[in-house]
């Protein structure tokens, strides 16, 4: 049994289409109930329902053999989990933005984001001292009502950054989803991933050559 940590929300539908693609056969509404563990005794497959952030989690603590999660997610939790591939999808990037000609305000830095260690690694290599304000979304409020300077947040349509009259200053880093793997699960179950992996990647260079 390979037990899967699946990311709620914006990821999930395609990783969802690319395990189908891949020709396993996982219910496709996995996501509409509320049920938060969901097997699928025909592939011997077990799906997690998680909170994005929670995912390299539920790897590392060895309760998922595998799961699904963003870049971000990974270089904020710095989980002790293989990345085995990146699946190419829901590409977006993080960056730094705030209000146009936004100089920094005040003596004190002020910086809103929900990757507190990614944006202290950002400012710390740029030498700038900040204070990080940990905020766990709709983290484009801060700059308009006052309580940050600046935000690092995620960028993929760049809808909310112009929606609400913001801008970039610097991309940080470009982000996709990955599939992560427990160290331990990867030597007990290495066929059953190995054979994960294979499939993805036919499936992920099938979708590449196609554009
Ligand atoms: C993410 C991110 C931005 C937005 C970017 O938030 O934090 O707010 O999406 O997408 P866009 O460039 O296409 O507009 P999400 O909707 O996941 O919700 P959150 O505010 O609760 O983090």
């Amino acid at each position: 049994m390979l037990t899967v940590a699946m990311p709620k929300g914006r990821i999930f539908d395609e990783a969802v289409e690319l395990l189908l693609a891949a020709g396993y056969d996982i219910p496709s509404d996995l996501q509409n109930s509320r049920k938060l563990i969901v097997d699928v005794p025909n592939e011997n497959m077990r799906f997690i329902l998680a909170k994005p952030m929670d995912v390299t989690t539920y790897v590392e603590h060895g309760v998922a053999d595998i799961g699904i999660a963003g870049k971000d997610v990974m270089l904020e939790e710095e989980r002790d989990v293989y990345e085995v591939l990146d699946l190419h999808i829901s590409g977006c990037y993080l960056a730094e933005a705030g209000l146009p000609g936004s100089e920094w305000s005040g003596v004190v830095k002020k910086v809103a984001t929900k990757y507190p260690k990614i944006a202290s690694s950002f400012y710390r290599e740029k030498g700038e001292q900040v204070e990080i304000i940990k905020l766990n979304g709709s983290i484009e409020l801060a700059p308009l009502i006052g309580l940050a300077d600046r935000i690092v947040d995620i960028v993929s349509t760049g809808r909310t950054l112009k929606e609400n009259g913001l801008v970039e200053f610097e991309q940080i880093s470009p982000i996709t989803s990955r599939l992560v793997v427990n160290p331990v699960s990867y030597r007990l179950k290495d066929s059953t991933i190995d054979e994960l992996v294979a499939r993805l990647t036919k499936v992920i260079e099938r979708k590449e050559n196609a554009v």
